[in-house]
């Protein structure tokens, strides 16, 4: 019999990317998500789907009473670093008591196993590169420290009821499902590759560059690019582990691109040009980040199918040629293919 899988903010980037994954291997999924980040046309017709916030308890309640869950994948959670310096409330408040409502819930009803969406900001500006498990944990924000914060709860919840996790701390989530439905569509888009995008096909005027005197090649910031369906694969690989323990893994490529590579790698992948103006550094980013995945690869045998940079651009410029203006625009390929 298939197993019942439930993601929380399936709806949402990195969650319909698992989704699609656990729905071609053969898993029975239910969504969960409110949809204030999530698009309800990211979640295919054959997985169910729940409008609901994680902060109803009632609502959790009649989920886990109607299904029995064999794992719960954990995606839905607020994600702005910028925000949550802002606004360092909604984040400590907001996805902690959320996830403790959803651990109790799990607990509650007996669920064995639980893979909960983690964060590189765990680290904060990490002393040495490239960033492994053993990297001291200082969080770079109210989000990432609200992201700590879960792994520890879930870190009694395998200790006091045996709930098995897998914690993943991704680095910098890009690119698109092959298939060419799904891809990233934020409001208010803060994230690199899909702004670049936008300024090469001049939805956007120009790319605004975050600072250029780091101490970097180029003086832009370094980040580690993984292409969201490795992350994906990730997420299904840790689940036999967890039959005997809880886990923590890194997840990049381990390779840093420089926001002035990305730009440049947009403009050879698109064969346009990219817009740019140079402006201040953007508070909180760090100059370098880069992860050491070795731990996964060695003990899980996982390996990225698509590490180079530019398979990682093209297939976001796949998805945004095809969804101009992302789910809420027209989608324009079928018409015009
Ligand atoms: N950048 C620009 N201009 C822009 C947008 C981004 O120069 O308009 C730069 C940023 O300064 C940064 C790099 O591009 O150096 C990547 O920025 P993103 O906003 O795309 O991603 P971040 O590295 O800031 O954050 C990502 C996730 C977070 C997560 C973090 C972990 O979005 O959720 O990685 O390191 F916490």
């Amino acid at each position: 019999t298939p197993q019942t899988v439930l993601v929380t903010g399936g709806a949402g980037y990195v969650g319909s990317h698992c989704v699609a994954e656990l729905l071609d291997r053969g898993f029975r999924v239910v969504v969960l998500d409110n949809l204030r980040q999530g698009h309800r046309a990211a979640v295919p017709s054959d997985a169910a789907f729940v409008e609901a916030d994680l902060a109803d308890m009632d609502a959790l309640t009649r989920v886990f009473a109607e299904w029995r869950f064999d794992a719960v994948f954990h995606f839905a959670a607020l994600s702005l670093v910028g925000e949550s310096m802002r606004d360092p409330h909604l984040y400590l408040h907001g996805n902690t008591v959320n996830s403790l409502n959803l651990i109790r819930a799990a607990t509650t009803a007996g669920v064995r196993k639980m893979v909960f969406s983690s964060t590189a900001n765990l680290f904060g500006t990490p002393e040495r590169l490239p960033i492994d498990e053993e990297t001291t944990i200082d969080p770079g924000s109210p989000y990432g420290e609200s992201k700590f914060f879960i792994e520890r709860a879930l870190h009694w919840a395998d200790r006091c009821h045996g709930l098995r996790s897998a914690c993943l701390r991704y680095f910098n989530a890009a690119g698109a499902h092959p298939n060419g439905i799904i891809g990233e569509d934020h409001h208010p888009e803060t994230h690199l590759i899909p702004l670049v995008l936008d300024a090469a096909s001049g939805r956007r005027s120009h790319i605004e560059i975050f600072g250029d005197d780091y101490p970097t090649p180029d003086g832009t910031c370094v980040r580690d690019y993984i292409h969201v369906c490795d992350l994906a694969d990730a997420h299904l690989r840790v689940l036999p582990a967890l039959e005997t323990r809880s886990v923590r893994f890194n997840l990049g490529n381990g390779t840093g691109y420089s926001v002035r590579a990305v730009i440049e790698a947009t403009e050879r992948v698109t064969g346009l040009t990219v817009p740019v103006k140079v402006g201040p550094r953007r508070a909180g980013d760090p100059a370098v980040l880069i992860a050491s995945s070795e731990r996964i690869r060695s003990e899980l045998g996982w390996t990225p199918r698509f590490p180079d940079l530019d398979s990682i651009i093209g297939s976001a410029w796949d998805w945004r040629r095809r969804h101009p203006g992302g789910y809420r625009g027209p989608a324009l390929a079928q018409a015009a293919e």
